[in-house]
């Protein structure tokens, strides 16, 4: 089945920092999907001839957002009150994370956290989920149901509170049972989730990095140099690491499939590993502001060519809309005099972390031959919108359109999303 769209259509396939022609935009163009996957795209004069029933979308049309670093767990615990990371952690997360042994209660969560991924336009996602292997479950069968591009892993963490304990055996084989039994379906992705190395014993940890050895079809994710604390007990526990970095490249997890989130208080020499692994950073921007962690610095990352992707770190972090984590990147990028213009922060929720996910081959630039993921945006969602982005206030130029997008949307700009060419989300006006 063919269906053709017709729209203003933007992608950033490529760190414009990198490649001068990263930009693609077509102010008045078509976009042609089959059986889910785009099989022209171009100026609406160039393809209207060959594709004549187009129908007409009302907005910006970009590339389904792509959150590299999410909890879904955390979804019931957003704006919890007073306490930076391990405190946050002990006090707020880990009882919520508890009631996830109930797989009613884990099928109940993954349902309403996909559907507000879909709400906020987001089409695909790196998912934390907790210890429990039917916390997998629920999620991956959620969106296998969606059919929705999600890589997530069991949590593994056997230096964990009570409750929220496995052990490297159980930890080892259920995340071998839960790779054989989600491999290769739907648009599914697994990811070996040690917590972070405070979580895991030294044996866990060098686990972790077997499993990801053995498995080359998997990624790693987890947490690095989050909060001042947490970086001073990891020194605490690794005497003899560099840094916190060094504390899992002895344990064979820094990789090219390797995804750290965070990344906010890093050595120089973190930061030449970071990039001579090929590993990536997953920025939390609206996650360090609610938890006081810090800002990312963009400066140091970009001076070491690092590879980044935008994460929402719910429920560290406070919104689920990736425009909204746009906007906050930006400002936690002038707090440190650095700038992230409108166009590589698109990049960074799309193309940039499909990069990191390793499904760039497949989502993230709407380019012909990649699966067809899209949202539509509404840059006069609001009355205030309406008004920043009317002609009169420069709103005819795409990038003060976009800017105002990421500084002042939400979910409320997101008027449609798209899975695979059909609409999955639709605004209610
Ligand atoms: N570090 C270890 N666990 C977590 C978590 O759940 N959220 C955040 N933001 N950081 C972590
Ligand atoms: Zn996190």
């Amino acid at each position: 089945m063919i269906r053709a769209y017709r729209a203003e259509l933007l992608s950033v396939a490529h760190d414009p920092r990198d490649a001068a022609d990263a930009v693609r935009h077509e102010p008045d163009g078509l976009l042609v999907v089959e059986d889910g996957v785009v099989i022209a795209r171009g100026a609406y004069a160039d393809l209207a001839d060959t594709y004549p029933d187009a129908e007409e979308l009302p907005g910006l049309v970009v590339p389904g957002f792509i959150d590299a670093h999410v909890h879904y767990p955390q979804t019931d615990r957003i704006a919890s009150y007073g306490e930076q990371l391990l405190d946050w952690l002990d006090k707020h997360i880990f009882p919520a994370e508890k009631a996830f042994a109930d797989k009613a209660h884990a099928d109940a969560v993954a349902a309403f956290f996909l559907d507000e991924l879909l709400r906020n336009g987001t089409t695909s996602a790196l998912v934390y989920p907790t210890v429990h292997e039917q916390s997998v479950d629920a999620l991956f069968e959620a969106a296998l149901e969606r059919r929705m591009r999600i890589v997530s892993g069991k949590v593994l963490m056997d230096l964990g509170p009570d409750g929220l304990q496995d052990t490297v055996t159980s930890g080892r084989a259920q995340t071998e049972a839960l790779i054989r039994r989600w491999r290769g379906r739907g648009r599914l992705g697994y990811a070996v989730t040690p917590r972070f190395a405070l979580a895991s014993s030294d044996a866990q940890l060098a686990d972790a990095g077997a499993l990801l050895a053995e498995h080359p079809d998997v990624l790693m994710h987890t947490h690095l140099s989050e909060n001042v604390h947490e970086v001073a007990a990891v020194a605490a526990r690794f005497p003899d690491s560099a840094d916190y970095l060094d504390a899992y490249d002895r344990f064979g997890l820094v990789t090219p499939r390797s995804v750290f989130a965070h990344g906010i208080h890093l050595s120089d020499r973190a930061c030449t590993r970071l990039h001579e692994s090929g590993a990536g950073v997953a920025v939390c921007p609206s996650s360090n502001l609610f938890l006081g962690s810090g800002h990312f610095n963009f400066g140091q990352a970009d001076r070491h060519a690092l590879r980044l992707g935008l994460g929402t770190d719910i429920g560290a972090g406070t919104s689920f809309s990736m425009l909204r984590t746009a906007g906050l990147a930006y400002q936690a990028a002038l707090a440190r005099e650095d700038r992230l213009d409108p166009f590589r922060a698109l990049y960074l929720a799309t193309a940039g972390s499909a990069s990191l996910l390793h499904i760039a081959d497949r989502v993230g630039a709407l380019e012909v031959g990649q699966e067809a993921d899209f949202v539509v945006l509404d840059s006069a969602a609001t009355p205030l919108m309406a008004r920043r982005t009317a002609k009169e206030n420069g709103g005819a130029d795409l990038a003060t359109r976009l800017f105002a997008l990421q500084i002042l949307g939400d979910e409320r700009a997101i008027s449609r999303t798209y899975l695979l060419g059909e609409c999955a989300y639709k605004r209610t006006p």
